[in-house]
């Protein structure tokens, strides 16, 4: 099948044009690298074996848009391309709303002119905010907490009200992830956080690495069994697979539009996870304790029995797992620029 994948560069990205290549789909990848690094397409390459067809365009542009769509004429879009960091979005609102639903809604529009029916759309765990109680079900309510998850939340509406609108023939799968961790096992891909990271996997092995003196720990008065906050991490490669399952849901016609969780279904706090990476090190990896971080929820993990049943597919990757490639990865950016192309 021809799959354009918007940001095939990013984070979960990369690692889905690299199972997208493994299952035999002719890929091109439109990227605009705002917030990922050119050198990763040669990687992706390096793993594969295949040059990656690339078109560097921002999707708010409309008519570069429709070139490449016209051109390749895909069967499907996989949609990553956007911003993702929460305290970027609440200092930046109207940039996330401009990006995250204008750019979903340019995106849309070419698919229209070009005749393409079938979306695959990033959209995330924080559309539910606080979970009433967990294992969170898609039928919880949603009530994000922040302009990034409210743009999420839009972008969810919007291709719901394009599946539904009067003689479309848009089908769409609408993939809400939990939290995505790990690397690729070869260590050629994995998370590039810019800065000081937000997300705890990064900011673990870049302790791990010595570059960060400690770990702050948010938090240690949840209602969870070591009160600190609890996540559903799932590894990147896990995650990437489901996108290439859900593909082939929607081209089985499973139905017009389906919302899944892509979590694990088992929840580790912050210590657990700190542990585990210690394990994995070698060494123990200094933490403090600290107040809770604002915004910040107690726990939240997946059902996601849903997304088992309709996909055929479930996270087979233990913590320990996510751990080692995690550390592979840190390992391979440590003790040189990982942003510079020369020595990558
Ligand atoms: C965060 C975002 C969420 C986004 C997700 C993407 C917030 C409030 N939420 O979720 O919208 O979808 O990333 O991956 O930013 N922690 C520490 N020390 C740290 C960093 C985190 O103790 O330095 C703790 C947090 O309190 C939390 C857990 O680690 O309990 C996971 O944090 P994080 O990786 O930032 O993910 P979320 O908060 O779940």
């Amino acid at each position: 099948m021809k799959v354009l994948v918007t940001g095939g560069a990013g984070f979960v990205g990369s690692h889905t044009v690299v199972e997208l290549v493994a299952a035999g789909h002719d890929v091109q990848v439109v990227e605009n690298f705002c917030n990922s690094e050119r050198w990763i397409v040669e990687r992706i390459e390096r793993i594969t074996g295949q040059p990656l067809a690339l078109d560097e365009l921002d999707i708010r542009d409309h008519a570069a848009l429709l070139a490449t769509l016209k051109r390749f004429q895909p069967d499907a879009v996989i949609h990553f391309a956007a911003l993702k960091s929460v305290s970027e979005s609440a200092e930046l609102p109207a940039r996330y709303y401009d990006v995250n639903v204008g750019g979903t809604a340019t995106l849309l529009e070419a698919m229209q002119e070009v005749g393409c029916a079938r979306i695959v759309f990033s959209s995330s765990a924080t559309v539910y905010g606080q979970p009433e109680a967990c294992p969170v079900p898609e039928s919880a309510p949603v009530n994000p907490g922040n302009p990034y998850g409210r743009t999420k939340l839009i972008g969810e509406w919007l291709i719901r009200d394009c599946v539904a609108a009067p003689g479309a023939s848009l089908s769409a799968a609408i993939l809400r992830y939990f939290n995505p961790v790990g690397a690729h096992p070869s260590g050629l891909i994995g998370e590039l956080p810019r800065g000081v990271p937000n997300n705890l996997a990064p900011y673990i092995t870049q302790t791990a690495a010595g570059q960060r003196d400690y770990i702050r720990v948010f938090g240690d008065d949840y209602a969870t069994p070591d009160g600190t906050g609890v996540r559903d991490y799932i590894h990147v490669v896990d995650l990437a697979k489901a996108h290439v399952a859900a593909l082939d849901a929607l081209v089985r016609n499973e139905a017009r539009e389906l919302t899944l969780n892509l979590g694990t279904g088992r929840g580790y706090s912050v210590l657990e996870l700190i542990e585990t990476f210690s394990s994995v090190v070698g060494h123990a990896i200094p933490y403090q304790r600290q107040g809770r971080r604002v915004g910040d929820i107690g726990e939240c993990w997946a059902d996601p029995s849903r997304a088992n049943h309709v996909l055929g597919w479930r996270a087979e990757k233990s913590l320990l797992d996510i751990c080692a490639d995690a550390w592979r990865w840190q390992q391979a950016c440590s003790g040189r620029d990982a942003l510079d192309p020369a020595v990558a």
